[in-house]
């Protein structure tokens, strides 16, 4: 509540300079004549989108079809988006784009390459015959588990080109984790890595591959990079090296003309429950979403040299590392590493070698930045920035003006763009030439997108109020579905109201119709701008032997936004102490990936509980913050539990 007082009470704001404003591709007048043609039809302002910015074989007969909550967008267009990717900027009056760079990548050991438009489709041409001549097919899933490395960016492009859907696996990932997704997606074919570099060392990968596939039966074909030169076991008939199949495969492959609606991907994500949602985007509504947005609100020009820190593996490195600026015809930057190797500056050292031009991070990157001090972005030129982003978590207004002021030097607007992994692309953020900015709030609604703030019953609030953040109109970016689940998909984002979709955060609108998203108000939490599933750090927990129960709450961090804390009832017969700790903080980095691993953990004889036996949560999240729990308590089963719940506070 403190943070959110501080947040409401923010009054600074901040103009666009009038010489960005009139550089800007989207200046005043275009955005408040787009938001007149969005407010008043959502598709008639996409439709004017996707003749604008996408490259159609067979132009859409109709825009948008809407069963709720079923949304079929750009009916009977075909497209490609490695084509609109790559070779539009190798034809026609765009072909001096051939030699210019498409990838800008640094690997964290301070190797670089430098891939043109020319050189890249050449490459995913390559890749996309390899994937053919190994069985895949246009339909067929692709799973890639990789580092930060170019030829991630070339899958991925490759799947586009055939139509096989991919599911990138972040790195970080386990074996355990991993597998779940290969399966639950059905994946036909792995391509990975031998390992990549994090922290000055080289870390395997393939081993997590080659134990999660003793699980995945489905799976045919391996494809492996070399890139650290580590050790790996080949699997005779299922594993191949990625340079020797290229090696003889045809540059030449022509992208399927593929319906507006064919699947283009899935990305898995943290929900209420254990298992994560396999949400799925579409091939026409998703591109014509990302590249407006990506044109429009990080301003892309033809000299700019853009640079977004995220992973591939997440939703932000998809759309905005990937097919938004590529389709733009954008450089895209690429890091390998960690922002602190081999020292704190390395991202300042990156931004002025390459002469970033736009730079779009996270609100935690941006915190453990102040913490480490000024001297460090200090000793570098970035006077080459132009525009600064922000995105995955609220940002504080401390934060932001750090951002604004040792970043951007005062010159750069900050476009804080709120989105989802389910949303595809940006839906609510400053337009950087034409909206004034407010410390910690998104802005407004990007044109054509409805958003709006509900109270409990499905009321709009009265600004200023606060409420639950919904989208009142299907948008082309939205998530078509939930892999292989279409029950789950109306119930976690279509059941709370009708015919609107629930984001599942909390936001406030200030008297201006300024919207401040203010932090989950589900079972899902945001460790560092990643989303992890209370319920999913649980099951990874009751699967250790020792553990009878375990209930898992987030509590606000200083740095990563929310840390995780677990209270552990352990089995009778075993000793609760910091050695069990330390078995279970592992325990769950095994199966999940080490962002899930619990701060802290807490053991208890029992867990606080309803008469019908669920957990009270937020009793539990009072306490890990170190809240006097000020809620209704009346419904608890055992009081005596929460009193030695705070007891068991670590020293
Ligand atoms: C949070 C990341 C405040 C929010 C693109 C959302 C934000 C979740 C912002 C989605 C922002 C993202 N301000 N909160 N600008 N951007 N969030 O799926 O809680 O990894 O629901 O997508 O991150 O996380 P996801």
């Amino acid at each position: 509540m403190a943070d959110i007082e501080s947040l409401l009470k923010e009054k600074r704001v901040f103009k666009p300079s009038p010489a960005f404003a009139r550089a800007a591709n989207w200046n005043k007048k275009t955005v408040s004549e787009l938001r007149r043609l969005g407010d008043k039809s959502p598709e008639r302002f996409w439709a004017r989108m996707a003749k604008e910015n996408v490259s159609w074989f067979t132009a859409p007969k109709k825009t948008l079809q809407w069963k709720p909550p079923f949304a079929k967008w750009f009916v009977g267009g075909k497209l490609n988006v490695s084509y609109n990717c790559l070779d539009r900027h190798l034809e026609g009056e765009n072909a001096w784009r051939r030699n210019k760079a498409a990838i800008i990548w640094e690997g964290e050991p301070g190797d670089t390459r430098v891939l043109t438009y020319g050189e890249l489709h050449r490459e995913v041409c390559r890749f996309a015959n390899v994937l053919k001549d190994h069985g895949v097919r246009k339909g067929d899933r692709v799973a890639l588990y990789m580092p930060m490395i170019p030829e991630l960016a070339i899958a991925v492009l490759a799947c586009t080109r055939i139509g096989a859907p991919h599911s990138v696996v972040f790195g970080g990932f386990a074996a355990e984790a991993l597998r779940d997704r290969i399966n639950d997606a059905g994946a036909k074919l792995v391509v990975t890595a031998d390992g990549g570099y994090r922290k000055g060392a080289p870390l395997p990968l393939k081993p997590a591959v080659d134990q999660a596939l003793q699980g995945a039966p489905g799976v045919e074909k391996v494809v492996v990079v070399r890139r650290t030169g580590g050790e790996v076991t080949m699997k005779a008939d299922r594993d191949v090296w990625w340079h020797e199949v290229m090696e003889h495969a045809s540059a030449s492959c022509p992208p399927a003309k593929l319906d507006a609606e064919h699947p283009l991907f899935i990305l898995y994500t943290s929900g209420t429950t254990g298992k994560p949602k396999g949400i799925l985007h579409t091939t026409g509504g998703y591109l014509t979403h990302v590249t407006t947005t990506a044109k429009a609100i990080f301003d892309l020009k033809d000299e700019d040299t853009y640079w977004c820190t995220a992973d591939i593996g997440w939703i932000t490195g998809h759309s905005y590392v990937i097919y938004g600026i590529l389709s733009n015809g954008a450089t895209s930057l690429m890091y390998e590493g960690t922002p602190g190797h081999p020292g704190p500056d390395r991202w300042w050292d990156i931004i002025e070698r390459w002469g970033v031009t736009v730079f779009y991070t996270a609100p935690t990157a941006i915190r453990t930045f102040i913490r480490q001090g000024d001297e460090h972005p200090k000793s570098h030129d970035l006077s080459s920035l132009r525009l600064l982003g922000t995105v995955g978590e609220p940002i504080n207004p401390e934060a932001w003006i750090w951002y604004n002021k040792v970043i951007g030097g005062r010159r750069c607007p900050i476009v804080d763009t709120w989105w989802q992994t389910e949303t595809g692309g940006i839906m609510i953020t400053p337009l950087p030439g034409a909206v004034d900015t407010k410390p910690g709030s998104a802005t407004l609604p990007f044109p054509g997108v409805h958003a709006d703030v509900l109270d409990e019953d499905g009321d709009p609030v009265k600004p200023p109020a606060g409420g639950f953040l919904v989208i009142r109109k299907p948008w082309p970016g939205m998530l078509r579905g939930i892999w292989g689940d279409p029950k789950r998909f109306k119930e976690q984002y279509w059941s709370k109201y009708p015919k609107t979709y629930f984001a599942g955060d909390g936001a406030h609108r200030d008297k201006q119709g300024y919207f401040w998203v203010m932090g989950r108000v589900d079972d899902v939490m945001n460790i560092s701008g990643h989303r992890i599933g209370t319920m999913e750090v649980e099951s990874a927990l009751v699967s250790h032997s020792d553990v009878a129960e375990a209930a898992v709450v987030g509590r606000p961090d200083e740095i990563t936004g929310t840390a995780v804390v677990a209270f552990v009832t352990p089995i009778a017969s075993v000793q609760a102490d910091g050695e069990l700790k330390g078995a279970l903080r592992s325990h769950v980095a095994r199966q999940i990936g080490a962002i899930a691993r619990p701060a802290e953990i807490r053991f208890t004889e029992a867990l606080p509980k309803t008469r019908s036996g669920k957990i009270m949560r937020r009793l539990l999240r009072d306490i890990a913050s170190g809240k006097e729990t000020a809620g209704d308590t009346s419904t608890l089963e055992d009081y005596t539990v929460l009193a030695r719940l705070r007891e068991s506070e670590e020293e």
